[in-house]
């Protein structure tokens, strides 16, 4: 408890499914929390529920693949809370085809979501941590930048993108006391994860050296190490809660 006490973090994508754990888990150990989602009305209660904690928290509604929305919202974000100490880069989308089906739409709005997005917040954040000397930088990416997956080429390729941004920015920024990582959760149960196909599941739940999917109460923690300060010696790394299905 207290582990963020008087932090202010932003997390996008935290109107549901993993983001809104980590949001909640951010309220628990008594950081303000702005809520960034296109979800109006699921970021709205996720504020409400992170409000009930005994924190200050708000909701704002935005596109973070867009410069002008994402870009307005960071700014209100940091307006509202006098500051951003931590931003979690977690909105994202899924989507399966194969590359010989695969669309330029749905290749660049899947690059646009899960990967210019995270320069998109980032980029608005960042010289007030520096000013400050401290900041956190986490974003959420995904076993499957290690690992791969059939129908995923464009997913794969955001993904594995976060872990080179991720580590860039991890030199450059150091020098200022900001950490920059990210987190790769293997197969956990959202709204996201509904998506998949019968045989797809079946599939990775046998692969799956614990035999199960994981739960956003098991990313949130990975999380909350990251902005604290018991996690100040990880940077450009990434963390693998992921059930074994990719040992490294
Ligand atoms: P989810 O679909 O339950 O939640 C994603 C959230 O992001 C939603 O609230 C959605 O409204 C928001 N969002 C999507 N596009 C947005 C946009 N353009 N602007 C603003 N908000 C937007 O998904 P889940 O499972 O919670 O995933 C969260 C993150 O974790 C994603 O980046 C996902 O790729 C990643 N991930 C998920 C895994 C899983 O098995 N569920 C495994 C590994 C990574």
């Amino acid at each position: 408890m207290d582990r963020l006490k008087g932090k202010k973090c932003v997390v996008t994508g935290g109107a549901r499914g993993i983001g809104r754990a980590i949001a909640l888990a951010f309220a628990r150990e008594g950081a303000d929390i702005a809520i960034l989602d296109r979800n109006e009305e699921l970021a709205a209660t996720t504020a409400r529920d992170a409000e009930a904690i005994g924190v200050c928290a708000f909701a704002i509604t935005a596109d973070v693949s867009d410069e002008t929305s994402a870009t307005a919202a960071l700014q209100r974000a940091e307006q509202a809370l006098g500051s951003v100490d931590v931003l979690v880069n977690n909105a994202g989308i899924g989507g399966n085809a194969l590359l010989v089906d695969l669309s330029v739409e749905a290749w660049d709005r899947m690059i646009a979501v899960n990967l210019r997005s995270v320069f998109l917040c980032t980029r608005v954040v960042l010289p007030g941590m520096i000013s400050r000397r401290w900041g956190r930088i986490i974003s959420t990416s995904s076993q499957l930048a290690h690992k791969g997956g059939i129908e995923l080429v464009h997913y794969c390729a955001a993904k594995a993108g976060i872990l080179g941004f991720t580590r860039a920015l991890a030199y450059e920024v150091a020098q200022h006391g900001i950490t920059v990582n990210a987190i790769c959760p293997g197969p956990i149960e959202t709204d996201m994860s509904t998506t998949l196909s019968d045989a797809w599941r079946a599939r990775k739940l046998a692969e799956l050296p614990l035999g199960r999917f994981g739960t956003v109460e098991e990313i949130a923690p990975t999380a909350v190490l990251l902005a604290s300060d018991e996690g100040s010696y990880y940077t450009g790394a990434s963390l693998n809660p992921n059930g074994g299905d990719v040992m490294i």
